[in-house]
C-alpha cells in the first residue's frame, strides 16, 4: 500500500456550488493550502453521471485535476430521508430546480411525507470527498450525520439545513454558524457536520497538522 500524500501549494475546490466553497474554504483555511474554485479557473462542470455520491465526487475531482494540472478535491453530497426510501439523495441538488429553489426542494420533501403518511422524519447528510492528483492518484472520504427534519427554521447555511435537526441538537442547521455546524476539534478529530466529519478524516492522511 503506498503512502497517503500530503496536499501542500495550491489547490482546486471542484465546486461551482457557492455554499459548499465558503464551507470548504473554512475546513481549509488552518492549513495554509491555496485554494481556487473550479468556477474562479472558468472550468467547465462535468456531468455527474455515477450512482454512488463517491463516484461523482471523483468524476468532478478527476475533472477538475486534469484541466487545472493542480491537486483537485470535490464534495459530492445530499440528503437522504429514510421515510422516502434515501431520496432524494443523489438528486438533492436537482429536487430544487435550475432556479435551485430550496425552499420549493424543502416543501416537496414535507409533501411527499405527507402523502406517503410517513410516520418517522429521519433522515441524514452524507459528503463524499474525493481528491484527485494529475497523474491521477486519488483518495476518497466519507461523513454522515443523522437527525430529524422539520419545519425549516433559520436562514443561515444553505440547501436544506433549515429543515434539518441534527441529534443533540435543538437548532436547525439553519439556525446555527458555518463554525457550529463544521464542529470541528482538532485535538479529538471529532465534527458535526457531514462535511467536516468527511473533511477531518481527509485533514489526518492528507493535510498536514494545524499549529
Ligand atoms: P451536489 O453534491 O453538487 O450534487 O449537491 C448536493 C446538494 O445536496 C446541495 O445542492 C444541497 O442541496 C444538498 N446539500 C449537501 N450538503 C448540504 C449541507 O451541508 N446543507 C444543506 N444542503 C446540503
Amino acid at each position: 500500500m503506498s503512502a497517503p500524500r500530503i496536499l501542500t501549494g495550491r489547490v482546486v475546490i471542484a465546486t461551482h456550488n457557492a455554499g459548499k466553497l465558503v464551507e470548504m474554504r473554512e475546513l481549509l483555511m488552518p492549513f495554509g493550502v491555496e485554494a481556487v474554485s473550479a468556477g474562479e479557473l472558468g472550468l467547465p462542470e462535468p456531468e455527474e453521471t455515477g450512482t454512488m455520491f463517491a463516484e461523482n465526487a471523483a468524476i468532478k475531482a478527476i475533472a477538475a485535476a486534469q484541466a487545472s494540472g493542480l491537486p483537485a478535491f470535490a464534495d459530492d453530497s445530499g440528503l437522504c430521508v429514510n421515510a422516502l426510501d434515501g431520496a432524494p439523495g443523489l438528486f438533492s441538488a436537482r429536487w430544487a430546480g435550475s432556479s435551485k429553489d430550496f425552499s420549493s426542494a424543502m416543501a416537496r420533501i414535507a409533501a411527499e411525507l405527507d402523502k406517503r403518511g410517513a410516520t418517522t422524519r429521519r433522515a441524514h447528510f452524507v459528503s463524499a470527498l474525493v481528491i484527485a492528483w494529475p497523474d491521477g492518484h486519488t483518495e476518497t472520504f466519507e461523513g454522515r450525520v443523522f437527525g430529524d427534519l422539520v419545519e425549516p427554521r433559520g436562514s443561515q447555511g444553505f440547501g436544506y439545513d433549515p429543515m434539518f435537526l441534527p441529534d443533540g441538537y435543538d437548532r436547525t442547521f439553519g439556525e446555527i454558524s458555518s463554525e457550529e455546524k463544521h464542529g470541528v476539534d482538532w485535538q479529538s478529530g471529532n465534527a458535526l457536520s457531514h462535511r467536516a466529519r468527511a473533511f477531518v478524516l481527509l485533514a489526518q492522511s492528507c493535510l498536514q497538522r494545524p499549529v
